[in-house]
């Protein structure tokens, strides 16, 4: 193929398939189903990756050892010309966490990390969840309109998370502004303010890294019930390694916040859109374990994770050399009609729903009991306190897609 037809051929995917479009902010969906029917395992030249759009690819892709989940390079990568050292803490800190290592270095960190998810540790954490989600209703009570994601889903996951882990009141505010920072990078594909998104995502990654310094000493001479002393106790008998304790603690903020901040935004537009669902759930307060299901799969915050092939791979006829970005879909595979009946109709009762949206595999979402604790209270007060809930037409809901990897919105305004 000559240049100007390689031009032509980049040109014509970008246009077919451009995961950026303002229309695939509305909808990608009906993007994915394109994809998957024309080029279910696609190169994307644009972002250089290769893309899984069917349930069958996805989920074996998630199994497969071949797969890497350290991603270190594509961070550095992402930097083009400018100096590594701008993300020094930044790396230091992310090439620990378990969500980036293979087994068996993921397998013996996820084992200690699985010590600050007890039986005793979850039950705690209802009560806890209940009263954030109570609290941050009664200060918009006295209104009849509100933002859901500002005055509800932001908050929410970093309150929990700050009692969880007992963090002092005057930190609280900064744990939201540092997940955002360290999410914005980490999400974005390369722009063109990379620079500032990298310092900021370095600046906040060494300030949470002092924190839990400081909170982890703390614990380790006086332990207390909260998940930092339950991490520290569990790294004491296995040999102490500050380092790895506290990437593990920055891993479980982002991975908490990031995602639990989209997906009740995401849950809220899917019932208003749908009134006979949201309906059918008032009347029926049980049916909320299945709908938060139906919400994961209808519209997932997680659309996609990313591996490194470490051989050279064939997956559906197509071959995919070693080093290559695979970008696996899971909310493209939670829309295939292969795995699905009527895979765009939203249904609360759906059964069964076998959806992809916690990413099975070695890696399978480690916080998906507090997710789902977190999305069930949070959906059910917020029905039950202001049941008339409805979009506040004349304020423009704000849809966000900047990051392949974190879908949500910006802003969602409601009326009550
Ligand atoms: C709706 C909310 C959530 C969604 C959709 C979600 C989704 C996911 C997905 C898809 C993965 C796999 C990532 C990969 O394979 O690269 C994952 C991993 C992970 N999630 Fe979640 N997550 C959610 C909430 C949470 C919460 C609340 C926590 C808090 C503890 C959490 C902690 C983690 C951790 C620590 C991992 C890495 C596990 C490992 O590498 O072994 N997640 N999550």
């Amino acid at each position: 193929m000559n240049s100007q037809q390689k031009k032509m051929t980049t040109f014509t995917n970008q246009q077919k398939y451009d995961l950026f479009a303002p229309e695939v902010l509305l909808d990608s969906y009906s993007l994915y189903r394109r994809m998957r029917e024309e080029d279910p395992v696609h190169y994307c030249e644009s972002l250089g990756y290769w893309i899984l759009t069917r349930y069958d690819d996805v989920e074996a892709a998630l199994r497969d050892e071949r797969l890497s989940a350290d991603r270190s390079a594509l961070f550095i990568n992402k930097l083009g010309n400018l100096d590594v050292n701008l993300i020094q803490n930044f790396i230091y800190v992310n090439s620990k966490m378990m969500m980036e290592t293979d087994p068996p270095d993921h397998t013996r960190l996820r084992k200690l990390a699985n010590q600050g998810f007890t039986t005793r540790a979850i039950e705690s954490w209802r009560s806890i969840i209940q009263n954030v989600t109570d609290q941050l209703l009664d200060k918009v009570d006295n209104h009849s309109s509100m933002d859901i994601v500002s005055d509800l889903s932001v908050p929410l996951p970093a309150l929990v998370i700050a009692e969880m882990f007992g963090v002092p009141e005057s930190e609280r505010a900064n744990l939201i502004a540092w997940a955002r920072d360290i999410g914005i990078f980490w999400g974005a594909p390369g722009s063109s303010n990379i620079e500032e998104l990298a310092r900021k995502a370095d600046f906040a990654t060494a300030q949470f890294y002092e924190l839990m310094k400081q909170l982890i000493e703390e614990r380790r001479s006086q332990p207390g019930t909260d998940m930092i002393s339950l991490l520290t106790m569990a790294y004491e008998e296995q040999g102490f390694n500050l380092r790895e304790l506290a990437s593990q603690c920055n891993l479980i903020l982002v991975a908490a916040q990031l995602t639990v901040q989209d997906q009740i935004p995401n849950g809220v537009n899917a019932l208003l859109r749908h009134p006979e669902q949201m309906r059918k759930l008032q009347d029926n307060p049980a049916l909320i374990n299945s709908a938060v299901e139906e919400i994961i799969r209808f519209d997932t915050s997680a659309p996609f994770v990313l591996r490194i092939a470490k051989q050279d791979l064939t997956i559906g006829g197509k071959n995919i050399p070693t080093g290559s970005v695979i970008a696996l879909g899971l909310g493209a595979a939670n829309h295939d009609p292969a795995k699905f009946d009527s895979p765009s109709v939203f249904d609360i009762t759906r059964s069964p729903n076998e959806h992809l949206g916690f990413g099975p595999g070695v890696h399978f979402c480690l916080g998906a009991i507090l997710a789902r604790m977190e999305l069930t209270i949070c959906l059910a007060t917020l029905l039950r306190r202001l049941p008339n809930l409805r979009f506040d037409l004349d304020k423009q809901s704000i849809p966000r897609h900047t990051s392949l990897v974190f879908k949500g919105f910006d802003s969602l305004k409601v009326k009550f």
